[in-house]
């Protein structure tokens, strides 16, 4: 089935907590890194500007600027909604209110926004969709990374995300994936059983990170070839 961008919710983060998120230290940021489902946040941006070297890959890149607007202005309300009813879940200690939620997601995704038909005339955001082979050779990329997006949406199940991560790990040395739970911030079965499997073929290594705004999700799973 085509992808929707319908069923997309955009919702982009900033290069400090992509930083926070990843463990990510200079020496990091200096290797090459692709970001899988990257979307709307503005690590890309942010971190193109300070001279690093980050891809970006998402579905969402097929769609025009006016069209990924759009969609941000369509849902933001709809997402702070849900945020106000659940916002026991979080922890408001570097984020204090809703009001600043709304105020740093908003300026991350104005962010990717304006940065977004340049970013793709060279290249650094590329239409793609996992877990589809990525057209690049083998090791090509130092550290992929996944925000949000692997192990979150464990309805895309099981075999989707074994196949998601070896592509990943195909063309990345290593990969490091936040959080390590739903979106209910549970460590479901489906993900135990990911685990498992891939500690069977890689290191795989469950790391604290500095950055927790959902509660119970301040690990990241990190997985090297062996
Ligand atoms: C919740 S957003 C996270 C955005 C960003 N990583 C962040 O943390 O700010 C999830 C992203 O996953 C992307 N996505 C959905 N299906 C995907 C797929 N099959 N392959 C890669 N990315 C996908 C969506 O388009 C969306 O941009």
């Amino acid at each position: 089935m085509a992808f929707q961008l319908s069923s997309v919710v955009p919702w982009g983060r900033n290069m400090e907590e992509y930083k926070a998120m990843f463990l990510l230290n200079e020496e990091d940021m200096k290797k090459k890194i692709a970001g899988f489902g990257d979307g709307p946040a503005s690590f890309n941006f942010e971190a193109h500007c300070l001279g690093y070297d980050i891809t970006s890959y998402d579905p969402i890149y097929q769609f025009t600027k006016n069209e990924l607007e759009k969609r941000i202005e369509d849902v933001r309300a709809v997402v702070m909604k849900q945020m106000s009813e659940n916002r026991e879940n979080y922890i408001w200690t570097k984020i204090h209110s809703l009001e600043e939620l709304e105020q740093i997601r908003m300026e991350a995704m104005k962010l990717f926004l304006n940065d977004f038909e340049t970013g793709l005339s060279e290249k650094r955001y590329r239409y793609h969709e996992l877990p589809k082979c990525v057209p690049v050779e083998n090791n090509y990329y130092d550290i992929g990374l996944s925000s949000h997006f692997l192990l979150m949406y464990t309805q895309l199940g099981y075999d989707f995300h074994i196949k998601a991560i070896n592509e990943m790990m195909r063309v990345c040395k290593e990969v490091r994936i936040f959080p390590v739970v739903d979106l209910d911030a549970s460590q479901t079965d489906m993900i135990s059983n990911v685990i498992c499997e891939l500690k069977k073929k890689y290191t795989v290594e469950m790391k604290e990170t500095n950055y927790q705004f959902q509660k119970n999700a301040n690990k990241m799973l990190l997985i090297r070839k062996i």
